[in-house]
């Protein structure tokens, strides 16, 4: 359980996670579906993963969506509607210029009318069959789907909500911060042993948000971003855990194989942060060499070996595209 001390920013620390190591459904699973669509979410959780990951970007009124991106091209049909033409429009977004349809310029009900689709038709064209079956959810047809499927298999289904773009939404006063809020009050979810997990690149709304939730944080990690002592030391004030790229924990080599473990799980640990690692994925383009299976990228490698040698290293969680095998990998290590 995490509590804040009485006035400071610390938190007091154990695992946060409901099992640890913790199969997350990056997504959804979103290998074998199109990603953030209530199927790939409900495929996660038949596999048998222990909670799902949503990113979260806001409408123009106000309603937070299960998208990776604000710009809904990549995921959706919004350019095939001309009634929609009119809306796009280039934009910065966190330092990248893109150009499209963009989640804060559409209304909920503009969104209704789009269809998810496949982000990587050229390597998971299989996922395309499913292609236009079903629209984008809100964060709250979510969280219903998750306890209706929690009552449903008489077990807990964990959330990692990720805030996207954080600094750009706070510069258009469209702060991601109170409509996740009331999402999570409306649903009961407000609490220590809700499971349910917020993350984060950006550490400013992190740092807003630990005086005024008690669900758990956790600071994400890109490479590049420092994670030495000091840098441990000052995520620790806030957030409960880290989210890092797979090369922070097990790097690659110049030739592209699996590396030695670098000590941040260990000085991870030692601050009572929890680790997950992202985002693990079973076709060849993905896998250190020594992983992959034959000579296709799209081609399945062995996702559970690396999954494996992740749950060696002592990670937590393990957040992945191929929920059904990394479970497998956990059951097998126990
Ligand atoms: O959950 C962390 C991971 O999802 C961050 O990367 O780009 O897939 O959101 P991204
Ligand atoms: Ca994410």
């Amino acid at each position: 359980m995490s509590v804040l001390t009485a006035g400071s920013m610390s938190r007091l620390h154990t695992s946060r996670l409901a099992v640890t190591p913790a199969v997350v459904a990056h997504r959804g699973a979103s290998g074998y579906r199109p990603e953030h669509t209530l199927d790939a979410y409900r495929t996660a959780i038949r596999m048998g993963a222990d909670a799902i990951e949503l990113d979260l970007v806001p409408t123009a009124d106000g309603v937070l969506l299960a998208r990776h991106e604000n710009e809904l091209s990549l995921t959706t049909d919004v350019a095939e509607h001309p009634g929609l033409a009119h809306l796009r429009t280039t934009k910065v977004v966190d330092g990248h210029a893109m150009t499209g349809w963009f989640s804060e310029d559409l209304t909920l009900a503009e969104v209704r009318t789009l269809a998810a689709r496949e982000r990587r038709p050229g390597l998971r064209p299989g996922n395309t069959v499913h292609d236009g079956r079903e629209g984008v959810p809100t964060l709250d047809e979510v969280l219903t789907m998750v306890a209706a499927e929690t009552v449903r298999r008489g077990r807990a289904v964990g959330l990692l909500l990720e805030l996207k773009s954080s600094p750009y939404f706070d510069a258009l006063d469209r702060s991601l911060d109170e409509p996740l809020l009331a999402d999570l009050r409306r649903h009961g979810l407000d609490h220590a042993r809700s499971r349910v997990t917020l993350m984060s690149f950006d550490t400013a709304i992190l740092r807003r948000l630990a005086p005024r939730t008690k669900v758990p944080l956790v600071q994400l990690l890109d490479v590049g971003d420092p994670f030495d002592g000091p840098a441990l030391d000052a995520i620790e004030e806030y957030a409960d855990g880290i989210g890092v790229h797979q090369d922070l924990v097990l790097p690659r080599t110049a030739d592209g194989a699996l590396d030695l473990p670098t000590r941040l799980v260990r000085d991870a640990h030692r601050r009572w942060l929890d680790v997950y690692v992202w985002t693990l994925r079973a076709e060849n383009h993905y896998l250190p060499t020594d992983f992959r299976v034959g000579e296709d990228p799209a081609g399945l490698g062995d996702l559970g070996g690396l999954a494996e040698a992740f749950l060696d290293a002592g990670v937590d969680g393990l957040i992945t595209d191929h929920p059904d095998l990394a479970v497998r990998a956990v059951a097998a290590a126990a």
